[in-house]
């Protein structure tokens, strides 16, 4: 059944295998289908939420559509398109802002780890970042919204905001409830020198991550370093809840090769860690290494990137504003 596909990755730099594979190889795999409507979005109104440089926004914004395109998305097929372009999903974000209830947005645990310890301080933007990714995903019709497992309960939010809408309106499936497209087995990746910690832009060591420009050595390092445990490779999946670093390697391994980690288990039961890292890195070599080359080749071409944003904001804008008149004429406005 054809899909209406929306997601969105915020251009912050230091895109990494955690954004690969927890969202863009599905991405590509999506926009690959031939019936889906695909909409990506470099959602840089959702950067703002913490400081940004203006001259890296904008370097960080082409250099997240290059990756999109080098990863395999076809900006002819699907709409590419930067958030701020499309004045419709700050004025949509609005409008849900008063239907979603404080009490909802009390409860995000990413609201909570990213202020910190001293919630006086974050941005106001910052809190209601949900809320606008509601409207990025209802302005669509989206039925289906692939994500890491870190925008779970984001996804739920904005099911609850679609229903209050239609409710609140008696306006039955004017907004479209979505789905979020997680991978069932392995939708986290974790830091590469704490098993229970995400990988992460933020973090500060670069060795906790495999940034989607890494060069092969860097990549090869890192996997070298990358923390494990005195024991062999685990025999049994059971094992892996106890031991974070083997499973997120073999999340990876399972991830990049297509194979479910069971069958990953027990390809490297009892292997010393250090043969079945060559392997990985060989693998992560293989799949990132072209991504690299292309983005890097990409954006010497500033002009062609800058195209592709230019037509995915006039489709995405008729599109929006389409919806945009019909929340007005519901809303008496
Ligand atoms: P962002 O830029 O933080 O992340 C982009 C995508 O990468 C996934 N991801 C990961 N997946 C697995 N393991 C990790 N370590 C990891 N780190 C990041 C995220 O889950 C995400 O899918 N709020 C969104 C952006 C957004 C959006 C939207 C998404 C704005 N509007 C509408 C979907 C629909 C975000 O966190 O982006």
């Amino acid at each position: 059944m054809a899909k209406k596909i929306f997601s969105g990755v915020q251009p912050t730099g230091n895109l990494h295998l955690g954004n690969y594979l927890g969202a863009i190889k599905n991405f590509v795999e999506l926009n690959n289908e031939k019936e889906n409507e695909c909409v990506f979005c470099v959602v840089d109104l959702h950067a703002i939420t913490s400081k940004q440089d203006p001259k890296e926004l904008k370097d960080n914004i082409l250099e997240t559509v290059a990756t999109f395109v080098a990863s395999g998305i076809n900006p002819k097929k699907s709409i590419i398109f930067n958030q701020s372009s499309v004045s419709a999903h700050s004025e949509v974000a609005w409008i849900l802002s008063c239907i979603a209830r404080m009490g909802w947005l009390n409860r995000m645990t990413q609201f909570k780890e990213k202020a910190g310890k001293d919630k006086e301080k974050a941005s106001v933007g910052l809190y209601s970042y949900p809320v606008l990714m509601a409207a990025d995903i209802l302005l669509y019709d989206s039925t289906h919204v692939p994500v890491g497992d870190d925008q779970k309960q984001h996804l739920e939010l904005c099911r609850d905001i679609a229903q209050k809408f239609n409710n609140d309106f008696n306006v039955y499936d004017f907004f479209k409830v979505p789905e979020p497209l997680i991978k069932k087995e392995f939708s986290r990746v974790m830091s590469l020198k704490d098993g229970s910690k995400k990988m992460s832009k933020s973090e500060l060591s670069d060795q906790s991550r495999i940034n989607l420009t890494d060069s092969d050595d860097q990549i090869i390092n890192k996997i070298k370093k990358a923390k494990t445990d005195p024991l062999p490779m685990p025999s049994n999946i059971n094992e892996l809840d106890k031991r974070l670093e083997a499973k997120n390697l073999l999340g990876i391994y399972s991830s990049l090769t297509d194979n479910t980690l069971e069958n990953s288990v027990k390809k490297f039961s009892k292997m010393n860690f250090s043969d079945f890292k060559e392997q990985l890195a060989k693998e992560l070599v293989d799949k990132i290494s072209p991504i690299s080359i292309e983005i890097k080749k990409l954006l010497k071409d500033k002009d062609y990137l800058n195209k592709i944003l230019l037509e995915g904001s006039e489709k995405a804008s008729d599109i929006a504003s389409k919806k945009v008149k019909k929340i007005h004429e519901i809303m008496g406005f």
